[in-house]
């Protein structure tokens, strides 16, 4: 049962006046914006990013300004329903697509939200977290968790550019974020956890013999995660995988997870309603989405949104992957994660 409830017009001017110079506001005129009945309502708006639209800008932002003059060259994909210059893409999702050239390098720093990069293309970058070097090879997943110092740099002779993911919006609704700077950082010269310590599913270090970090691994190659969802959808039809912390099972950051997929030629994926929000970035393939009601053609390296609780059909045209980018940790942290059946 739906009540109307009373209006701002409704209350006398000389009341308003007098509210106004107090410093109150009457709730009840505001109630069902912020209480709405049943489900919340999203302002974010299904949104896509054809990366052959997107690159060439990228590709001239090079030409235009140096990275001295960036530190961070970054186009932001804004949410439609915010409209462009938006630094969000859901309410809790920044996304970006950096290019570094070769050569370059950009400054290390260190802040307090956290960040991932799935790299889209080129060969020979790197990020360095905490003086770990990750390579950076297409379809990697690399993180850069608040509170780690990290750097990237590009040895290789083509451009390199990556989506950068963060919780972004989360810190600077808290009025929590900031960032330190500092010099490049010092190399190990060893190869990343992902190739020393965390070779195989099911194996971790002694127990005895280290004290876990925080983030044991930084890096997750593509060529690892493709082939287990390679195994996993050879014995049923879309396979679906989370990445996860190896020394915990959590999520690999506290905020926002991530879920690669793989579809079949041909296959249909219809997921229940999730109160999480979601980008959605094509690692390799071809297809469409309908959230609700809108199509979204897709094609390689392109990304893609979903408000909460959207309806999500994929229909993948040809074999595809994609990594679902989403604030299930966070929902899930604060008690409220829901999947509704459809
Ligand atoms: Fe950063």
């Amino acid at each position: 049962m739906s009540t109307q409830l009373g209006t701002l017009e409704e209350l006398p001017a000389d009341y308003r006046r007098a509210m106004d110079e107090a410093g109150v506001a009457p709730l009840w005129p505001m109630m069902r914006n912020v209480l709405p009945h049943g489900a919340p309502n999203p302002v974010t708006k299904p949104s896509h990013w054809a990366y052959e639209a997107v690159r060439p800008l990228l590709i001239r932002a090079g030409e235009l300004t140096p990275v001295e003059k960036a530190e961070r060259r970054v186009l932001v994909l804004s949410d439609q329903g915010r409209g462009v210059g938006a630094m969000q893409a859901t309410a809790s999702i920044y996304l970006g697509l950096q290019l570094l050239l070769p050569g370059e390098t950009a400054p290390a720093h260190v802040h307090t939200p956290s960040a991932v990069r799935i790299v889209v293309e080129g060969q020979g970058g790197y990020t360095v977290v905490d003086g770990e070097k990750l390579p950076m090879e297409e379809g990697d997943l690399v993180l850069t968790p608040g509170g780690e110092w990290h750097d990237h740099g590009h040895e290789g002779t083509e451009p390199v550019v990556w989506l950068d993911a963060l919780d972004l919006p989360v810190f600077v609704y808290l009025e929590g974020s900031y960032a330190t700077e500092g010099p490049l950082q010092p190399q190990r010269n060893r190869p990343d956890a992902s190739e020393v310590e965390y070779r195989a599913a099911g194996l971790a270090p002694s127990r005895s013999a280290m004290r876990a970090r925080r983030y044991p691994m930084m890096r997750y190659p593509w060529a690892k995660t493709e082939a287990a969802l390679r195994a996993m959808a050879a014995h049923g039809e879309s396979a679906e995988l989370d990445f996860i912390n190896p020394e915990t099972g959590e999520d690999v950051l506290p905020t926002m997870g991530f879920t690669a997929m793989m579809m079949h030629a041909g296959e249909v994926a219809k997921p229940p309603l999730r109160s999480a929000s979601s980008a959605f970035h094509v690692v390799q393939g071809r297809g469409h989405s309908r959230i609700n009601g809108e199509k979204i053609e897709w094609g390689p390296k392109d990304t893609f949104t979903a408000p909460v609780f959207a309806q999500i059909d994929h229909y993948a045209e040809e074999e595809s992957f994609l990594i679902r980018i989403h604030d299930r940790p966070l929902q899930d942290k604060l008690g409220y994660y829901e999947e509704r059946v459809r």
